[in-house]
């Protein structure tokens, strides 16, 4: 990392997302020693009215409990600094500043650099204000040279019309180059791994397309409900907390093209690109559900039509992928905790064993739990007959890389964020295009055009989308 002072402010410090994401992302850094030197300062900010003290301690339920780490837990608090303050307020951001700079001039700064990243754990109904304060009052004092950067968390809007509201908000006040807008899923190993595999394996470069590969599922499932999130869940349901973004990115470096080059740029140039190719969803591939049990939240309205579960095609228009089916889907309380991409190829032609279909080519890469690539090949069963059966080529990581301990997505990208690397974030044009994508028909939904069927908690989903899949040509060849 580049020397000179960084002051790392979390604002929305006492929330959930600081508290469960945040704050433990920035201490298992502290623990590889990224943040471990005296110019690092890390700053909560807040409306609740409590001290350095009260804020560590609200902290520390949430970081590593065993005795090894006690140490470091202890020295790692020790670097947070709280300032409370509303989030309009000048008087806040104000103080807010002066708590930075007494730091940034009492280190005697090395290389002169003031750098400060603000981590925006907050509702993004408050951005836009919360970024005019920072523009006012906190940014990185110029004549020390260094940066000021924002990180902004989904959701970005409700729909196309109101993401690009914010983003212009935003916009006006910061550069694109400053913004780092987060999809945690990109930061998961088997993401980041999607183009290494694709484009550094010779193997998959001529098959990775229309002639070969008959269908592609990329899949979300939990095994639990919205869980106390009722109320925010269901404003945006699972196309919007789920697809739009997560599954979006996962589709993206499937379908992408090469990029020129891996700078950031070429790769997100890419991903628009496909995006920008994806035709607008048929109505009658579409399926969504809500789970039995959904309503009884108190936080959630009695007549909510918010879909907890949705399976549906996009289709891509251009030279590589016409007419292939990409499937996505997503839910909450299914039957298994489990997001996997699953690329099926096509039979193969004049088939002499009479054991296609069931026997067809599928490579599975499962990000998680337990991160996994494999192949399912056609094999001579052994044995004195000559008959068929399906086994798989195995990559799974816990075997392969015993004792590697894969780094948590959000440590991962805030440690680009500090190193300015924003390969792994959305650019503007991106979330323009991925809204564009999803828009129409969420707002059918929104107007009630569909109705969510209901499934039952501990399901695979309704049984519609299993149909939808089969119509799609995907052929199953292993037990959900
Ligand atoms: C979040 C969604 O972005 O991702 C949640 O808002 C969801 O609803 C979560 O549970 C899933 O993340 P992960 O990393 O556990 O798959």
């Amino acid at each position: 990392l580049e020397t000179g002072c960084l002051s790392i402010i979390v604002l929305g410090a006492s929330g959930d997302l600081a508290k469960k994401k945040t704050f433990p992302a920035l201490f298992n850094l502290y623990g590889k020693g990224f943040l471990q030197s005296d110019e690092v300062h890390i700053f909560g900010y807040a409306r609740t009215k409590i001290s350095d003290d009260e804020l560590r301690d609200r902290i520390r339920g949430y970081l590593p409990q065993s005795k090894e780490d006690a140490e470091d837990v202890s020295k790692f608090l020790q670097l947070i600094k709280y300032v409370t303050g509303s989030y309009d307020s000048a008087e806040g951001f104000q103080a807010l500043d002066k708590a930075i700079t007494e730091q940034e001039i009492s280190k005697n700064i090395r290389e002169g650099l003031s750098r400060r990243l603000f981590y925006l754990a907050l509702p993004p109904s408050v951005y836009p204000q919360v970024c005019k304060m920072i523009k006012s009052y906190c940014m990185n004092k110029s004549d020390l040279g260094g940066w000021t950067r924002i990180v902004v968390e989904k959701p970005f809007g409700k729909d196309l019309a109101s993401a690009e509201e914010l983003s212009s908000q935003i916009g006006e006040l910061f550069d694109e180059p400053q913004i780092y807008r987060i999809d945690h899923y990109l930061g998961k190993e088997l993401v980041q791994n999607l183009l290494v595999l694709r484009f550094a394996n010779r193997l998959f470069l001529p098959l990775w397309n229309r002639d070969n590969i008959d269908n592609v599922q990329i899949v979300f499932r939990e095994d639990f409900g919205t869980e106390g999130r009722g109320g925010y869940f269901d404003q945006y349901g699972i196309i919007r907390d789920i697809i739009q973004n997560h599954l979006l990115q996962v589709f993206c470096l499937v379908a992408m093209e090469k990029p020129v080059s891996l700078k950031p740029e070429h790769i997100r140039d890419e991903k628009v690109k496909v995006l920008q190719s994806v035709i607008p969803i048929k109505d009658e591939e579409v399926v969504i559900g809500q789970y039995e049990g959904y309503k009884d939240d108190p936080t959630v309205p009695d007549n909510s039509n918010t879909p907890t579960f949705a399976t549906m095609i996009l289709r891509i228009h251009n030279e590589r992928w016409e007419g292939v089916p990409f499937i996505l889907k997503a839910g909450k309380a299914l039957n298994s905790r489990k997001a996997e991409i699953r690329v099926q190829f096509k039979d193969v032609p004049g088939d002499i064993f009479k054991c296609q279909k069931q026997g067809r080519n599928e490579f599975v890469i499962r990000l998680q739990p337990s991160e996994a690539m494999y192949m399912k090949l056609t094999v001579k069963q052994p044995g004195l007959e000559m008959s068929t059966a399906q086994s798989e080529l195995d990559l799974s990581y816990t075997q392969r890389y015993q004792g590697v301990v894969i780094p948590e997505a959000y440590e991962r990208l805030i440690l680009d964020t500090i190193k300015g690397d924003q390969q792994h974030f959305v650019r503007r044009d991106e979330l323009k295009a991925a809204w564009e994508i999803f828009t129409p028909l969420l707002h059918r939904i929104d107007d009630g055009e569909f109705k969510p069927i209901p499934y039952k908690m501990g399901s695979r989903g309704p049984v519609e989308a299993d149909e939808l899949l089969e119509r799609a040509g995907y052929v199953q060849t292993h037990d959900y």
